[in-house]
């Protein structure tokens, strides 16, 4: 398939983020080397570094004196956690009843295809991370893609490329 939006004309594809353990260490310090704060601590690095990198996660194991596969199981527990990097922006396509019916799945193969990668997925230059939800509340407005929480209803295929190349460099 033929692809004008190609990820690859962006220059060299980004590594996932370095851990910088001062950063870490800041981080559990904010919270006052308090083995009760672990899930704030663990939400403070998932929001700094938009994922858990295993190397902050034996840092805050090491300083806290908290088993490693306990933090793993806070950290696999929530669905706002994440063990992979994840991109810089987030785009949800519906599945819902009222969005499948008017090309939810359509639009997500479309995406699939454009993006080089699977629902639950991120892109290799940690631009997108693509998922699939089951209604998004605006069952009217179907079908609908979300980015980063801004509302994209009736979604066509050829409007979404001029659409991510908005985003693919924020
Ligand atoms: S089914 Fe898609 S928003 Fe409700």
């Amino acid at each position: 398939m033929s692809n004008t939006f190609s990820l690859k004309r962006r220059k060299g594809f980004e590594k996932p983020m370095q851990v910088d353990t001062n950063q870490i260490c800041e981080i559990i310090e904010k919270h006052g080397y308090q083995s009760s704060a672990l899930i704030g601590i663990l939400q403070d690095i998932q929001e700094r570094m938009n994922y858990l990198p295993r190397k902050a996660l034996l840092h805050v194991s090491r300083s806290l004196d908290i088993p490693l596969t306990n933090i793993y199981e806070v950290a696999t527990f929530y669905k706002a956690f994440s063990l992979e990097p994840k991109g810089r922006h987030t785009l949800q396509v519906c599945l819902g009843t009222a969005c499948h019916v008017r090309g939810g799945a359509r639009i997500l193969s479309y995406l699939e295809n454009l993006l080089e990668v699977k629902a639950g997925g991120t892109t290799k230059d940690l631009s997108f991370t693509l998922e699939s939800v089951n209604c998004l509340g605006a069952c009217a407005l179907g079908p609908v893609m979300v980015i980063d929480r801004k509302y994209f209803g009736r979604i066509h295929i050829d409007k979404i490329e001029p659409i991510l190349k908005k985003y693919r460099d924020k």
